[in-house]
Formats: C-alpha cells, structure tokens, sequence
C-alpha cells in the first residue's frame, strides 16, 4: 500500500477529503499534519482528532504551523464556522495530538519513505514550506505531492486574483512552489467545473452511517452558505484534490507549466500565474489538473461517506 502523508486545516471540505483517505483501501495513511488556515490551530487540531474518532481511524495527529509564515492572515470562519466544522457543539474527541510538529513529521516520513511518499496538501502551505527549509533534500523524498491550491486563470475565491490555501500564505506557497520541481495541483478553476447538485448531496448524506451522520451536521452552514451564493451547485475543493491524490486514473485531462505566486500587488498577492504558453523558459514543475471523470468523483465521495455502491 501506498505510504500517504496528509497537511490539512479542517475545515468542511478537507473533512470530506479526509474521510475518501480513510476509506481507501490502496493506501496506508500515516498521519494527519495540521495547520491553521480555515480556522485556527486549536480548532483544525480538535477537528481533525473528531474526525479520526468517528470513523474509528487511529493515526498520529501532528500539529503544525499556527499562523502564516510572516503576515498575519485571515481564516475563513465565515465559511466553515467558527470552529471550523460547522459549529455544532461536538464533544471533543478523547485522544489528544502528537508533540512532533507537523513540519518535523514531514521530514521524518519523507525519509523514512523515500521516493514513495503521497503527500497531499489540502490547507495553506505554512507546513511544507517550513519542512521544506528544515530538509532541503525533500523534493528528492517526497514521491508524489499534490496540492490543492491557486487560482490558475486568475479567478479567486479570497481575493480577486487569488484562492484561499495560497491568499492565506502565498510566501509560503511561493517556497513550495520554487522548491518543488513536481507538483499535482488541483485549483479552485478545477473545482468550479466538479460541482454536484445540492439535491444529490443531500440525499447521500441522509444515510445512515456515522460518517454520513456526522459530515451532514458539520456542513450544514457551508452547504446552506454555498447555495446562497454559488446556487444549484455545491463543490469540495479538498474532495477534488484527494480524488486526483488516490486515484490519479480518474483525471482525464491536465497540463504541465510554470506556475508563479506572487507575493505582492494590489490585488494579485497570492495569485498563481501560469505561464499557459511557455514564454518565460522556466521550467515546468505544475501539473495542472483540467478534468477528472465525475462519475467516479461521484462514487468516491459515496464510499467515503459509508454508503452501498
Ligand atoms: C480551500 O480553502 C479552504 O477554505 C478549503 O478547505 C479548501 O482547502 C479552497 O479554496
Ligand atoms: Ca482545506
């Protein structure tokens, strides 16, 4: 089984995403490192050891970074609530999270699993950037790592030009993505053209499994913000990205470039700027994720949240 690595700031969707790792049965999931970005450390850490308890996972829980690199940054309580999960009042999990910090955690795996590591980010890169200064040898390990981030034509969903995960620290992102010479990156364009119904999602999440049970009360606010605002169509950014993670047969269509974050502007701080047409000779570490088989998005999803095929 595949050695998989996840950096996640939960958050609803990356609950989503974290729930299909849980469920896959070709990969062996090492850990959780846990950022601040959605919301802060204290609440994505409780978040994510809720999750684990009740899909009954037992894996390390490593915190990590609890703010951006260098400026201070805003979280994204207005979506997912002001823990994070949707403000339901859970009873905080029993177990409690590692001592390692997750930046060390990533260093550690990715020696231990040299050149086979699946490492997925599905949160701000504070982590990756900070494990990356701390190894510079980590590209070498790290055998696949996809990013769910960016805005790769130039349409935020934070700012105008940029996308929540990079906008939260894009000199964090700017580190990874100089760093890397090979990364996956599933962006918020991708995502836009992998929405479901908001009728559909509700019927699946009607079942009855503790998944489907628990997943349906934490997204009940984003579910009900989301239709407000982008109508019929619901997305999960961190699904998206954790579908191309574990099953890379279901993308069907990509493209390898140079892709830049800035770090300063007007509006562009933390934009990703592709270089669609290979102008600037540098070389091309993204590989940019256009589409990816929505059936199977579809049949994943339902898997993670417990229900029959
Ligand atoms: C990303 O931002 C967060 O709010 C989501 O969890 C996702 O990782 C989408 O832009
Ligand atoms: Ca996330």
């Amino acid at each position: 089984r595949i050695p998989l690595l996840i950096d996640t700031d939960p958050g609803v969707d990356d609950a989503l995403a974290l729930l299909m790792a849980f469920r896959s049965p070709n990969h062996r999931l090492l850990g959780l490192c846990v950022t601040a970005g959605n919301v802060g450390l204290t609440h994505t850490v409780a978040n994510a050891l809720k999750l684990c308890e009740v899909a009954g996972i037992e894996v390390p829980v490593y915190p990590g970074c609890d703010r951006p690199l260098v400026f201070p940054a805003e979280d994204a309580s207005y979506v997912h609530g002001r823990d994070g999960f949707g403000d339901v009042g859970y009873q905080p999990a029993r177990r409690a999270a590692e001592a390692e910090h997750a930046a060390l955690a990533i260093v550690r795996e990715a020696d231990a699993h040299a050149g086979n590591l699946l490492l997925v980010t599905l949160g701000p890169l504070t982590n990756l950037a900070l494990a990356l200064r701390l190894d510079p040898e980590l590209p070498r390990k790290v055998g696949r790592l996809v990013v769910m981030g960016g805005a790769v034509t130039g349409k935020g969903n934070t700012s105008i030009a940029a996308e929540f995960n990079v906008a939260f620290d894009p000199e964090a992102a700017a580190v990874v993505f100089d760093g890397f010479p090979d990364i996956e990156v599933v962006d918020w364009e991708a995502v836009l053209g992998h929405g479901f119904r908001h009728a559909d999602v509700n019927r699946w999440l009607a079942a009855d499994t503790p998944e489907a049970r628990f997943y349906d009360a934490i997204s009940r606010k984003t579910r009900a913000w989301s239709e407000g605002k982008r109508g019929e169509y619901w997305h999960s950014a961190d699904a998206l990205a954790m579908l191309a993670a574990l099953h890379p047969e279901h993308v069907l269509e990509k493209e390898r470039h140079f892709l830049h974050v800035e770090t300063q502007g007007v509006h562009t701080r933390g934009a990703t700027v592709v270089d669609w047409q290979d102008r600037t000779g540098r070389p091309a570490q993204a590989d940019i994720l256009l589409r990816a088989d929505q059936a199977a998005f579809e049949a994943r999803i339902r898997q993670a949240l417990g229900l029959p095929d």
